[in-house]
């Protein structure tokens, strides 16, 4: 369990606090879908879930964030990545290798796990992400979705308990986001790790993620499941969040008593909804 209390971070420099009076629990196996504006705090937040603040970005830190109760401020932060993995959000500055296959061994290699087991596991990562084909392609030369599977890839490959990634899907096209979330909700379903993702496409977190977390001027201004914003549009759009037009007019039609079912999240639901109307 992730376990946030009263988290503050201010950067060294900074003018005001970054993020501020953060409490939260995250449960194992959840999948949390991160959203808000520009500079809410969201890849703040991330870094403070893997160690890297205030370990490797200073500023005045407060309060605690500990993972199965390890301390992410004071465990060693290159240890922890075992873990909690993270994806950052400039992929490009995390890759280290030119070539598919070495990228993935690279962080095997560093945390010295035995050969045969590395084999297994560059297999395993490479076909759990469906990009066997990909293993002797150079980096330089992928898709930005392609690219984002690797990094994926070589996170899982050190077998985190966590994985957090922000903004995966920020330069992908719909069709490649969709598959980058379908792959998560896999990994979350089949080997129960923990998924974190921040993500502006809020279509995307209504239909894959179990909870969701609206982070407005490094504070928590929503928390809740998908199907909880309905109760929320106004505060969605206060804060500047679009909530998806299927949740809006769903929630119109029951306030308006032409429909007595539940709010939809999706484009499914929602013609599920239609044709009951109809009917
Ligand atoms: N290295 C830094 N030094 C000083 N201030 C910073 C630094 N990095 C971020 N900040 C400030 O901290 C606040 C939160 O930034 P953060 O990057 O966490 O936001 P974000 O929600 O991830 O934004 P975006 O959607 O643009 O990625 C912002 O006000 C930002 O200007
Ligand atoms: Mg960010």
């Amino acid at each position: 369990m992730i376990s946030v209390k009263n988290l503050g971070f201010v950067y060294q420099g900074g003018k005001s606090a970054a993020l501020d009076g953060i409490n939260i629990e995250i449960a194992d196996g959840d999948f949390v879908g991160i959203t808000g504006t520009s500079g809410a705090g969201k890849t703040t937040f991330t870094f403070a879930l893997s160690g890297i603040i205030p370990q490797k970005i200073k500023g005045d830190f407060y309060g605690a964030v500990t993972v199965d109760g390890v301390d992410t401020a004071v465990h060693p932060a290159e240890e922890f990545a075992r873990k909690v993995g993270q994806v950052f959000q400039d992929i490009d500055s995390q890759m280290v290798a030119s070539v598919v296959e070495d990228e993935i061994l690279f962080g095997l290699e560093n945390f010295g796990v035995p050969y045969e087991e590395i084999a297994k596991r560059v297999d395993r990562v490479l076909k759990d992400l469906g990009i066997e084909d990909l293993r002797d392609r150079e980096i330089e030369g992928l898709s930005g979705g392609q690219k984002q599977k690797v990094a994926i890839a070589s996170i899982l490959a050190l077998e985190p308990e966590v994985i957090v990634l922000d903004e995966p899907t920020g330069e992908l096209d719909p069709e490649s986001s969709r598959e980058i979330f379908k792959i998560l909700t896999d990994l979350n379903r089949e080997k129960g790790i923990t998924v974190i993702i921040v993500e502006q496409k809020i279509m995307l977190l209504c239909e894959y993620v179990k909870h969701m977390m609206v982070l407005d001027k490094g504070k928590i201004a929503f928390y809740g499941t998908p199907g909880d914003m309905a109760s929320s549009i106004d505060t969605f759009k206060d804060l500047g969040i679009n909530v998806p037009r299927v949740t809006e007019l769903s929630a119109s039609l029951i306030s308006e008593k032409i429909y007595d079912g539940e709010v939809t999240l999706t484009v499914d639901e929602a013609e599920k909804m239609v044709r009951r109307i109809l009917k």
